[in-house]
């Protein structure tokens, strides 16, 4: 940029920066606030509102590693998607390693084989890609790696090979479980003296059984060695099956967290707060209608704020009301649509939607009903045996079209208003004609 010779004097000079901040200011808040908001998987919101019962509890479990000592138990993260499990293990992951331990954060598809599994758990950099890229504490592990590599000279941390006393050399592919679960077990608590180790695993319903019973086994034996590591896994409501179905006492023993919808404050808070930051108000009328057409669901309300700010910076206004909302509302519902048009195609694709639709017509009127009557009413309704009818109501669970919060017998909708979307189109589907081809 040429600056004139005027320019060159103190005041002009502080009016040109006066002005060009000004201009980068406007420029950069519109920008900002387009960005503020984050609907998406596992992508952090500006605001984590509603979690903090859930982020104590599982502080409690770092906090006995920090004093050196085994978790008292693992944790386990569930619930339909959209509610934030993987944004919640993000914030956790964060909170442990500001806190100095090292953190490896994993999903199943990482680890879908005994080898890949026990590469990701002695690896020296302890940071998976796309998380955390910045890790303060990188590399930090490595002496532990050299710890590991002088107790076991005949392996290479991070390689396909492990030291087996009396035997040599081998893949971890070729060992015995005896031998793998032993020698994950020394090097892995070797690792932990150096530093608490804090494994967090997502997907977890999509866990391999063979590798997750060797990760469950591990956790469980680390503990009885009183190694500070500790394992914290998400994944959806048949989480709970699956993990059964790897090592049958695990569930019971396992710090559970349910993680479903937010109360009303909390999506005030997830949506106010962020936007007061800016400057940005609510009415009263406005904020209320935001959170109920919002249902209290996390993707939504993230769908709603990106709507928001999008009509904030069109009408370059600093206050949300009625005309506003009303502004943002079709980008909202184009977005909704959309989610909702994958959900129903998924139904589609497994052959659910006319157990979808009677579960939908079931639930009119209605916000839960026990799993054991939702049960009868499609054995009644279908004509199908009570172990067909549970099995179709386990995939609706799996797909979050119902869900059974904490340990309680009652099933409620999962993904809220996804019932009436289903009813709407199967209506659609059954009671128009398809045009002559
Ligand atoms: N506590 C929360 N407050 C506000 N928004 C949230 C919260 N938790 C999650 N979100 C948002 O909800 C969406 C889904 O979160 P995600 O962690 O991917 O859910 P899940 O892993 O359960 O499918 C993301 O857009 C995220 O930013
Ligand atoms: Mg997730």
């Amino acid at each position: 940029m040429i600056v004139p010779a005027c320019a060159r004097s103190n005041r002009a000079r502080a009016i040109l920066s006066r002005t060009m901040s000004k201009k980068q200011t406007g420029h950069g808040y519109a920008a900002d606030l387009l960005n503020l908001f984050a609907p998406g998987q596992g992508v952090p919101p500006p605001r984590l509102a509603g979690r903090e019962q859930e982020l104590q509890a599982l502080r409690g479990l770092l906090r006995r590693l920090l004093a050196g000592q085994p978790p008292s138990r693992d944790a386990v993260l569930y619930g339909p998607r959209g509610n934030g499990k993987t944004v919640l293990l993000g914030a956790f992951e964060t909170e442990c390693r500001a806190a100095g331990t090292v953190v490896l954060a994993l999903n199943a598809s990482q680890v879908k084989t005994v080898d890949a599994l026990a590469r990701q758990l002695l690896q020296s950099n302890a940071v998976s890609p796309g998380k955390e890229a910045a890790n303060p504490l990188a590399g930090q592990i490595q002496p532990a790696g050299r710890a590991v590599q002088r107790e076991f000279p005949t392996m290479a941390v991070g390689t396909a090979s492990a030291g087996v006393p009396g035997i040599g050399a081998v893949t971890w592919e070729q060992m015995s479980r005896e031998q793998l679960d032993a020698n994950l077990e020394r090097l892995v608590t070797d690792r932990c003296r150096h530093k608490p180790l804090v494994v967090t695993l997502d997907e977890a319903h999509t866990l391999e059984l063979e590798a997750g019973h060797r990760l469950l086994n591990l956790s469980q034996q680390l503990r009885k060695n009183g190694a500070p590591f500790l394992l914290a896994l998400a994944g959806t409501p048949d989480l709970r099956e699956h993990l059964n179905a790897i090592r049958a006492t695990f569930w019971n023993r396992a710090e559970k967290l349910s993680i479903g919808r937010l109360s009303r404050e909390s999506t005030a808070e997830a949506l106010v707060v962020p936007l007061a930051e800016r400057n940005i108000q609510f009415d009263k009328n406005a904020l209320a209608a935001v959170v109920e057409d919002s249902q209290q669901y996390p993707y939504f309300i993230q769908l709603w704020g990106e709507a928001l700010c999008h009509a904030m910076v069109e009408s370059r206004s600093y206050h949300v009301d009625t005309a506003a909302i009303e502004a943002a509302r079709p980008r909202f519902e184009t977005s909704k649509s959309d989610y909702y048009g994958d959900r129903y195609w998924e139904l589609r694709k497994q052959d659910l939607l006319e157990v979808a639709d009677t579960v939908a017509g079931v639930f009119e009127g209605r916000e839960a009903i026990r799993f054991a009557h939702l049960s009868d009413y499609l054995v009644a309704r279908m004509g199908v045996e009570t172990q067909a009818a549970d099995a179709k109501l386990n995939q609706l669970a799996k797909l979050g079209y119902i869900w059974q919060p904490g340990s309680t017998q009652v099933c409620e909708p999962g993904i809220p208003s996804l019932m009436a979307h289903v009813k709407a189109e199967l209506a659609v589907d059954r009671y128009t004609v398809a045009p002559d081809v």
